[in-house]
């Protein structure tokens, strides 16, 4: 398979802090590549690198064989690239469907078709389409997150820990919808909880201290138990 991102080698500063020191990977079309390492290591700042909110100082990242390394945030997402940040991102005070309303770019009839594949996905948003973001459950303002990302068609979705603070059984019903959307999107995937990621992902990359220390396939690290035990404290 094709690579449909390819970040090589990429350094970010915020501020007089060099937060990323080397990140490489690829994220192959139709694959989860999964983003594992320990708290701080660097995984939401580089997903906010690739969409361009906290630009690489050096280095390249690369979609469909075109460099967008110094493109502004709303080239990226309109170039395709879909963000699920990690604090979720939606309106407490819009309801579900005007939370969708505003994140859809298109009001044509395939955009309404696909808000209707989207709730049948998340089956719970078309329960409470009325409610207001701020009164829906940790996981349902997950899904409505996530909602507000595939509503649109993206070429590559980047999705920050979905199951952050949520029960196993919610845990469970993020990862069904996610391994739904893997059907129609490329996904990079940030997930602390390793039995979720190796579940999930085809790929890993292992970043520590804002560094690429490893990546391979997920079925090589699930039996690393030195690599598991040294960069996630697993074991
Ligand atoms: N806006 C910021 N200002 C200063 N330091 C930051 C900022 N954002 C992140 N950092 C630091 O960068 C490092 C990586 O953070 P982050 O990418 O959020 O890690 P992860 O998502 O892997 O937990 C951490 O040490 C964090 O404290
Ligand atoms: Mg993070």
């Amino acid at each position: 398979m094709s690579s449909l991102l390819k970040v090589e080698n990429v350094h970010t500063h915020i501020g007089q802090y060099h937060i990323l020191q080397g990140v490489s990977f690829e994220a192959k079309a139709g694959e989860v590549s999964v983003l594992l390492g320990r708290n701080g290591a660097g995984k939401t700042t580089t997903l906010k690198t690739i969409m361009g909110l906290t630009p690489a100082t050096s280095g390249a990242i690369t979609f469909e064989d075109e460099a967008i390394t110094k493109n502004p945030t709303h080239r990226i997402a309109s170039n395709g690239i879909g963000y699920v940040p990690e604090d979720q991102g939606i309106f407490g005070a819009l309801t579900v469907e005007e939370n969708l309303k505003v994140a859809m770019r298109k009001d044509d009839d395939s955009a309404k078709e696909r808000q209707e594949y989207v709730l049948n996905l998340f089956p719970d948003l078309k329960k409470y389409w009325k409610k207001d973001g701020g009164h829906l459950s940790g996981g349902q303002k997950q899904m409505l997150s996530m909602a507000r990302a595939f509503v649109n068609e993206s070429k590559l979705l980047l999705i920050d820990e979905p199951s952050k603070g949520l029960a196993p059984v919610v845990i469970e019903k993020v990862m069904e919808a996610i391994n739904e959307m893997k059907k129609q999107t490329t996904i990079i995937l940030v997930e602390q909880n390793f039995i979720m990621a190796s579940r999930i992902g085809d790929t890993y990359t292992l970043i520590d201290d804002g560094e690429t220390v490893q990546s391979g396939q997920m079925s090589d690290l699930v039996q690393n138990e030195e690599l598991k035990r040294k960069y996630l404290g697993i074991g």
